[in-house]
């Protein structure tokens, strides 16, 4: 039995990894500032982990170096999972500084954390959209992601090279997890798939960005939580991809929800942003050997889960604001 520290755990991605921990006997600390982007489904995540005894929460802000050093709860942690950031791609245009603060500040305040309390292993979400626009498809972990396009990729950058420096200097384990845009029960409302259920669902128009063949490697949210979990083994210091080998335009994700849910898009196309990425598709050799993992969820059967949440949540979920 592990004890870790799950930081970001009323999140997307996080509160399910949580939830998988504690599932298999694990002792979870969470941390999370509960900030009002998506409070309400944060709430909802929230109230999950907080049935299980061996979940314990602290609100606090990770970008705030003293709440980290004297506001983690004591005694010994096996991991840090560092899954607590700002997200969105188009939003870190808007105010790239929030990035600043919760994805490099915070991740170093955390390393710092792992040093002084001698914590052995650190991983670190990161992102496919490091690799900018044009790279050469799969994407490979030692592909040069250098120039990133958006401030959101840049922030992450930043943080996978701190990684690294703790890991030089302090001997700290850490893997580099880059997701690939990840979907499922209770996903983010500034992402596609929740709106696109709710709105389709509920009658509204939805917006396509481009003309809907922009593709993505998407990956179901229980995947990239196994692959999460599996990431706290000892590595050294490695860099993993985590994708959904099996990429899908827009237009045939639109497509897959209007099945599950029996009823047509209507769709307003709007201009691709600047910082978007035409399409990500991951080469996953390194998880394979690594981790030992493959995603194992499609997407026609992980949006049919999503729909089921949806419905089941549907008195609360239809009011959720959506882009
Ligand atoms: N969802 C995806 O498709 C995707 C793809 C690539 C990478 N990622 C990365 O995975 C991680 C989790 O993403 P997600 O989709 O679950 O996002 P999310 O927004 O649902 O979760 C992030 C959580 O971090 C919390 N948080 C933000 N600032 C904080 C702060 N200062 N202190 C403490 N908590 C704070 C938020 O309240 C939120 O609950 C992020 O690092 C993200 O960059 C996600």
């Amino acid at each position: 039995m592990a004890r870790v520290l799950v930081t970001g755990c009323a999140g997307f991605i996080a509160s399910r990894t949580a939830e998988l921990l504690l599932e298999r006997g694990d002792e979870v600390v969470g941390l999370d500032d509960m900030n009002s982007a998506g409070l309400v489904l944060k709430e909802h995540r929230l109230e999950q982990l907080r049935t299980h005894t061996d979940f314990e929460f602290v609100q606090l802000d990770v970008s705030d170096k003293d709440a980290v050093a004297n506001r983690v709860p004591s005694g010994a942690f096996d991991g840090v999972i560092n899954l607590a950031a700002r997200a969105g791609v188009r939003a870190s245009v808007e105010d790239p500084w929030p990035y600043v603060d919760v994805n490099v500040t915070g991740t170093l305040n955390l390393l710092e954390l792992c040093r002084e309390r001698g914590i052995p292993k650190f991983v670190l979400s990161s992102t496919s959209s490091l690799y900018g626009k044009g790279a050469p498809v799969p994407f490979r972990e030692d592909q040069d992601t250098n120039r990133p396009i958006s401030p959101y990729a840049a922030t992450k950058k930043a943080a996978e090279a701190l990684t690294y420096t703790w890991h030089a200097l302090h001997g700290l384990d850490v893997t580099v997890l880059r997701y690939f845009t990840v979907y499922g029960p209770a996903g983010r409302p500034d992402m596609a798939t929740l709106p696109f259920i709710q709105r389709i669902r509920e009658g509204r128009p939805i917006t396509v960005y481009g003309d809907g063949s922009m593709s993505r490697d998407f990956t179901y949210v229980d995947d990239i939580a196994r692959g999460t979990i599996a990431a706290l083994r000892p590595l050294g210091y490695e860099v993993v991809n985590l994708g959904g080998d099996s990429p899908h335009t827009v237009r045939q994700l639109v497509e897959t929800i209007e099945r599950e849910v029996g009823r047509k898009a209507e769709i307003t196309y709007e201009e691709a942003h600047a910082a978007d990425v035409d399409r990500t598709m991951a080469s996953i050799e390194r998880a394979r050997t690594l981790l030992d993992w493959s995603p194992e969820i499609s997407l026609e059967e992980g949006i049919r889960r999503t729909v089921a949440w949806y419905e089941a949540n549907r008195a609360w979920a239809k009011d959720i604001p959506t882009g």
